[in-house]
């Protein structure tokens, strides 16, 4: 290998450099360059990239420093059926993750990576998930050839010389190993987009806290902080150490007498998290106030008083953009409105942004997400259905600053919602911690474009980690209920679901905003202050336990929105069992009680199924 000068930020790391002059000699690119986090530097890769195609730069007057870049049309999103968890032992997988042998692996892998970077700069990220220096926080560095993935990493973590004091001389760090899998030849023309969907993998290896990705350049595939290392990796380390690494939002809320509680929402990918902690309360909520922690991950660690404390290891938002506007989440809105990268939407006339839902009325041409014409009648999306924007959260306005405290924020409930169009209620509370393990780990949901297609319509997504758990799904409940037993006054957990539809296919419940009056209901319940009716399934609050100032929501439709019916649940119950079945005797056994419970709660006698009804 010739002699590759490293360039960029310093380090004194002997890990880092050893691993980093390895890595070079495998991948054997151009160029090494170790990334400081400046804006100079930030503006520098972007401009580079506007001269190389991979980005466009927006209207300087209406989207200030933001761009916009296109995928190759096969590199749109997760890959499911290409992500790997590899530990030595394949029962620690379970049988919810693709599994091979780590030195299988690794062999294939090294093989891919073998000159991979020709022609490419090798960039060097360190980073930092989470408040620096944070007990709660770890270092990941990531080394890739992609230019797009430094600055979405920029936004979307702490990044650069910060991460590197931190880390220090002896400091540990997660291995993040990325290529777009796509050398180059003296003189060979880079695409917009380089990616190999072919040889996609992405591998983890939870004994040595690596990950090696390999072939896409996309979302949670590429930007190796956010799933790879802070929910797959992070959730083998949370469970050797006694935490939590959750695919969860966290929001603040404060009452009009300036009472703040902190929950977190767990629903799967692109079923809400983003919209809801970023929540503008409705009418009839004046005074209330609430406040964004973060809307994808977090890490939850029992802190010195016994509380649970969060964390948001991110420092960006990676949202979905179609159906998002200034009704459906104005907040998200105004944080786009500067600063920000744009993947697979449509480019207006005026060099702005646009995707479906942003209007009412679409314009009349754009360019699409693979770059044609596009007019209203073409009969296809002008933006991707998982297209997204990387922003960052400070950009917020309803940015809490609490995001930043080192110590996080005590969680008071844990809320879990699926997209399910039928049977499941609007919302009702665990009667207690184990109830609310074993509801949140039979949690079902209907399919979205965040993952590729070819999933089932509808699957159970236990804790909405189902593709980010990074050991055996049995080993994770018995850690959930672990955890709760150590919480001297551990959080109530609840589920919810806003996707409920009538016989015509419409929303029953207006959802977004309106969800408030459900939050509402679950402050209060923690603080001891809401009525609960206790159901078959849980705690449920009656028509007159919600606050309706402002929403006229007569009683039958609530209670159509809360009935449960008794035959469907009873084939819930059996989905239950087909998904424990997978697990055999690593089930915890509290989960075979809570079924029996549930199936006999079931058929007790019909005035009890008539659920929250006010002739109790
Ligand atoms: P990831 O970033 O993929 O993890 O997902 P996310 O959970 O952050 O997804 P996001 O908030 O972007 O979900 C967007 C989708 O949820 C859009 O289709 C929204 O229309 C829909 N959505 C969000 N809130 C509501 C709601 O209250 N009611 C209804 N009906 N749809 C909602
Ligand atoms: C998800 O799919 O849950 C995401 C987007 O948050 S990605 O980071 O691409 O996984
Ligand atoms: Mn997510």
């Amino acid at each position: 290998m010739k002699d590759l000068q490293i360039r960029g930020a310093r380090t004194n790391n002997e890990a880092l450099l050893t691993w980093i002059e390895s890595i070079a000699h495998l991948s054997k690119p151009d160029n090494i360059h170790i990334c400081d986090g400046s804006q100079e530097e930030y503006d520098r890769l972007c401009n580079q990239m506007v001269d190389s195609g991979t980005f466009i730069r927006l209207n300087e007057k209406k989207r200030p420093n933001s761009f916009l870049s296109r995928s190759d049309p096969k590199d749109v999103a997760r890959v499911e059926g290409r992500t790997f968890v590899c530990p030595i032992d394949k029962s620690a997988a379970g049988p919810t993750n693709n599994w091979v042998h780590p030195a299988e692996m690794k062999e294939r892998l090294e093989a891919l990576f073998d000159g991979c970077m020709r022609g490419r700069t090798m960039y060097v990220i360190p980073f930092s998930m989470g408040p620096l220096g944070s007990p709660i926080a770890h270092i990941g560095v990531e080394i890739t050839d992609s230019p797009y993935v430094v600055v979405n990493m920029r936004i979307m973590t702490r990044m650069g010389q910060a991460a590197l004091d931190v880390l220090g001389d002896r400091g540990s760090f997660v291995r993040c190993l990325h290529s777009v899998g796509t050398p180059l030849s003296p003189g060979q023309k880079d695409v917009p987009w380089p990616c190999d969907p072919e040889n996609t993998f992405i591998s983890h290896f939870p004994e040595e806290r690596s990950i090696y990705s390999f072939g896409s350049g996309y979302g949670g595939n590429a930007l190796l902080g956010k799933k790879c290392f802070a929910l797959r990796i992070a959730s083998v380390m949370a469970k050797d150490e006694g935490w939590l690494a959750e695919h969860m939002l966290i929001l603040g809320i404060e009452s009009p007498n300036g009472e703040k509680t902190y929950v977190t929402g767990a629903f799967p990918s692109a079923c809400g998290k983003t919209n809801f902690a970023m929540l503008v309360p409705p009418k009839g909520f004046e005074g209330w106030k609430v406040f964004t922690v973060g809307d994808d991950i977090a890490w939850l660690k029992p802190g010195p008083d016994g509380t649970l404390r969060a964390i948001n290891p991110e420092a960006g938002f990676f949202g979905v953009a179609p159906g998002t506007n200034m009704k459906s989440n104005p907040n998200a809105m105004l944080t786009l409105t500067k600063n920000s990268i744009f993947t697979n939407v449509a480019l207006t006339d005026e060099g702005d942004v646009w995707w479906e839902g942003m209007s009412d009325e679409p314009p009349a041409h754009l360019i699409d997400w693979k770059g044609q014409d596009w007019t209203p009648d073409s009969g296809r999306p002008a933006a991707h259905p998982n297209a997204r924007f990387t922003a960052p959260i400070q950009q917020c306005p309803t940015f809490d600053p609490q995001w930043d405290n080192p110590d996080g924020v005590p969680i008071k409930a844990f809320i879990f919602g699926g997209r399910m169009s039928k049977n499941v209620p609007l919302v009702f509370q665990a009667y207690y911690w184990s109830h609310g393990v074993y509801l949140a780990a039979t949690m079902g949901s209907e399919a979205t474009a965040a993952a590729e297609k070819g999933l089932p319509p509808v699957r159970r997504d236990p804790m909405a980690m189902l593709p980010f758990c990074g050991y055996n799904m049995a080993d994770y409940w018995t850690h959930w209920l672990n955890v709760g037993r150590l919480l001297p006054n551990p959080p109530r957990i609840f589920r919810v679901n806003w996707f409920r539809r009538d016989e015509n296919g419409n929303f029953i419940w207006p959802g977004f905003g309106e969800n408030m009056r459900v939050l509402k209901w679950i402050v209060d319940r923690v603080r001891g202050q809401g009525y609960g009716v206790e159901s078959p399934i849980g705690y449920m609050p009656r028509h007159e336990d919600i606050h309706w100032d402002g929403l006229d929501y007569d009683p039958e439709t609530f209670y159509e929105l809360m009935s449960v019916d008794r035959a469907e649940s009873t084939k819930e119950a059996r989905d239950h069992e087909e998904l424990f079945d997978r697990f055999f005797d690593r089930l915890p056994k509290e989960f075979i009680h809570h079924r029996e419970l549930f199936k006999s709660r079931l058929w007790r006698s019909p005035e009890v199924w008539e659920l929250a009804r006010p002739t109790f």
